[in-house]
């Protein structure tokens, strides 16, 4: 008699493993086919409207600008800034603005932010030998724009808004490229577990973070990183946020590993600036290779996508910070209903 109970819970068994596999193989052929369909979907919005493809649009000719004038503003707040920096950036951003002046006129302030940086860029070598007729004559051209000179702060101006209101301490947060010093380990600890507060899709909390204390993986990461020349040599850490691919659920979840990481990236930066730790969020816009690259270096298992670096240090006395003026609110707010 026991004999036959066993073999029928064991014939039950067996039939919820071949439903659930059965289940598991049509799943499978669903979310391959939606995945197909999702990303044929992303690459056509790709090709159709990145700036890179239509430089002939505004907001993407702008755009090219901002990345050119930032260069140049990162050159003026470097840590070892050596002058003469720059000349084929500031020649570059002279074309830009000029053609992007005769296409679309010459109000646009973040383009006129531009020129105010250039002639910050010309006063900063205001008394080297070597001429410098083009920018001369581009900034005479248009005598009304000042220089925008970066701000020059002290350590405890940086941090002062750190206790108060939302408004102020989010505009006080800026990335900063001056290292010194070590971060406590238990400083990072604290940073990493306000930043949990983060909000997450079903909760499901993607985001995980890899600290690199040791630094030449520090520099090896960076080099294949690529964007932290002059400053990163000074870093005492390295955050690499990654969100685990395990929690995604369906194909239409296919970009929620860099909006819940990026979410909890930006919530990592305000706790990182509210413990007075100088941080500079890295960009990971790489190919594949570098990724891989990245994901071998460090040992980062696969199943985690690299969302963004965050290279740290405790901040010197006194520093400078790029501007990096924002867009005015009014011109990135659509309503949709009339704005009652
Ligand atoms: C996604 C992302 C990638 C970035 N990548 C780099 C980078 O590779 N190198 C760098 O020096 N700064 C990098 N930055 C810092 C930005 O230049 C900086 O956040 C921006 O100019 C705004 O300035 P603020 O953060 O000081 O307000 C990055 C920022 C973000 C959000």
């Amino acid at each position: 008699m026991p004999r036959t109970t066993d073999m029928a819970s064991h014939a039950k068994d067996v039939l919820k493993r071949m439903k659930r596999s059965v289940l598991a193989f049509f799943l499978r052929i669903g979310l391959r086919r939606d995945a197909a369909r999702a990303f044929r979907y992303d690459k056509a919005q790709f090709m159709a409207h990145a700036g890179a493809l239509h430089l002939d649009r505004r907001a993407a000719a702008r755009a090219e600008i901002v990345m050119g004038y930032h260069v140049l503003e990162k050159g003026l707040t470097m840590p070892h800034r050596r002058l003469g920096f720059g000349k084929g950036a500031a020649l570059h951003m002279m074309n830009l603005i000029e053609s992007f002046e005769r296409r679309f006129g010459s109000d646009d302030p973040q383009v006129r932010h531009a020129v105010g940086v250039l002639r910050a860029y010309r006063e900063l070598h205001r008394d080297r030998p070597e001429p410098m007729p083009r920018l001369d004559a581009f900034l005479a051209a248009r005598p009304d724009i000042p220089a925008a000179h970066e701000p020059h702060v002290t350590r405890e101006k940086f941090f002062a808004a750190k206790n108060a209101s939302f408004p102020d301490f989010a505009a006080s947060r800026h990335v900063c490229r001056h290292f010194e010093g070590t971060v406590p380990r238990e400083t990072v600890e604290k940073a990493v577990a306000i930043a949990t507060t983060a909000p997450s899709a079903c909760n499901r909390q993607h985001a995980r973070v890899h600290v690199i204390d040791d630094h030449a993986l520090r520099d090896a990461l960076f080099a294949v990183q690529g964007g932290t020349r002059g400053f990163g040599q000074d870093a005492d850490k390295v955050l690499v946020v990654t969100a685990d691919l395990s929690a995604i659920r369906w194909a239409w979840e296919r970009h929620d590993s860099y909006v819940n990481g990026g979410i909890f990236v930006m919530n990592l930066c305000y706790a990182l600036h509210y413990l007075g730790v100088a941080h500079c969020i890295l960009h990971w816009s790489v190919l594949p290779a570098a990724d891989r690259a990245a994901h071998n270096l460090l040992r980062i298992p696969p199943n985690e996508a690299i969302v963004q670096v965050i290279a740290c240090g405790m901040p010197p006395e006194e520093f400078d910070v790029a501007a990096s003026p924002r867009l005015a609110a009014p011109d990135i707010l659509t309503w949709h209903g009339g704005g009652k």
